[in-house]
């Protein structure tokens, strides 16, 4: 059964602390617990967090099915995220999201075998300017080539 670390639970109350409203804290207390269970977000977790922000399941999952910053199940080491909206579209990152799970021999969403990768494909990630781009864990790498992208994620140990 999920329950957050001292540190974690003290972290939550800072948030919750933070904010005129307990829902704002929602956020923030998402992220805290998606980092101590290990990179994704589980319906224990939205218990837990719910009895010690004293909020209902219900406000806690709108958020966390909102925001593709939360993970449904397990990620890899890394989690390559690949922005698909319109300006990287435009400039190609369908290409180079097929070409990276061409390369990797893997499926979007699905970890690949070695647990190293987890390729998802999200909404604008706010730099439509250096189109197209992918978020690596919580790095930015843009104005991308699909051989740019696989060369980076081949160097990742
Ligand atoms: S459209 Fe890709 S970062 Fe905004």
């Amino acid at each position: 059964m999920f329950q957050l670390s001292e540190e974690g639970l003290q972290k939550v109350q800072t948030e919750l602390k933070r904010y005129e409203s307990r829902q704002s804290a929602v956020i923030p207390a998402l992220y805290i617990a998606q980092k101590e269970n290990g990179g994704h977000v589980t319906s224990e977790v939205i218990d837990h967090l719910s009895q010690v922000m004293d909020i209902p399941v219900s406000r806690i999952n709108e958020v966390f099915k909102f925001y593709t910053m939360f993970n449904q199940k397990n990620v890899g080491k890394y989690h390559v995220q690949i922005c698909n909206n319109i300006s990287c579209v435009l400039n190609g990152s369908r290409e180079l999201t097929q070409h990276i799970l061409e390369s990797f021999h893997c499926k979007l969403n699905d970890m690949t075998l070695d647990g190293k990768l987890t390729v998802s494909s999200v909404e604008c990630l706010g730099a439509c300017g250096m189109a197209p781009m992918m978020q690596i864990n919580e790095d930015y790498h843009e104005n991308l080539t699909p051989e740019k992208a696989v060369e980076i994620l081949k160097g990742l140990k």
